[in-house]
């Protein structure tokens, strides 16, 4: 698998959503949706119905970032209403393995994330029941913050412990992924990026996706053969 791009809708106007998800179709692999609930972050976005609206209009696949407090509760929904990929944060989850089978039940892949300073080796045993390990690079509720570099081992870690068990995981990176940082996440070994003032803060935000594919792809392990 190539690299993968999923621009966050956050950083694009939330008054005019639907042609700012056009403006990447064809060249987004995802369309990144954070949802915030002021709870799990200092921040408020939106929530299912927004997401339903979003999943009738645009043909790319869309990626839920759930920043919410009990995602057992809520995350299963937008499965259900059709999100391709759904994540939840494993520091908000009380039965993760129950809600990643019940995310995959309802047929999107599932998704855990983690934030800066949750390690990720006491979770080695639940890679297998996951489609998609997000490891945050920066602290999650808002855009166009900077890039931690201390999260770069942990990516390294992180891709060791999914080749290691020879899992069919994608390690997906988010906050501050930009033309520089990508390379630095590549290298570690993700393979999906979240872009958001990067992608949407462009004049062209399909030319940023081109790019940032483009020089993830330049940066990327050799595959072994
Ligand atoms: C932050 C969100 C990110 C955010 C990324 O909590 O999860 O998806 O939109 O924005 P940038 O790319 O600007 O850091
Ligand atoms: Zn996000």
């Amino acid at each position: 698998m190539g690299p993968q791009i999923s621009p966050s809708i956050l950083s694009s106007d939330f008054a005019r959503l639907a042609t700012e998800c056009e403006a990447v179709a064809g060249h987004a692999d995802w369309l990144h949706v954070d949802v915030m609930d002021n709870h799990f972050v200092p921040n408020l976005t939106l929530g299912l119905p927004v997401v339903e609206s979003l999943l009738r209009t645009v043909q790319t696949p869309v990626d839920c970032h759930l920043m919410i407090e009990d995602p057992d509760r809520w995350a299963p929904a937008y499965a259900e209403a059709g999100a391709g990929s759904v994540t939840f944060h494993v520091e908000a989850a009380g039965a993760p393995i129950r809600l990643a089978r019940e995310i995959r039940a309802q047929g999107a892949r599932a998704g855990m994330a983690l934030k800066p300073a949750t390690p990720v080796e006491p979770y080695a045993d639940l890679l297998a029941e996951l489609d998609m390990l997000l490891l945050m690079t920066v602290e999650p509720g808002f855009g166009g913050q900077s890039f931690l570099e201390v999260v770069v081992p942990k990516i390294r870690r992180a891709s060791a412990l999914i080749a290691g068990r020879e899992l069919d995981i994608w390690l997906q990176v988010d906050g501050g992924v930009d033309l520089r940082t990508i390379e630095v996440c590549a290298d570690a070994g993700a393979n999906v990026f979240v872009a958001g003032s990067s992608v949407y803060g462009a004049d062209d935000p399909a030319a940023a996706i081109d790019s940032l594919r483009a020089a993830a792809l330049a940066a990327a392990p050799a595959p072994s053969v």
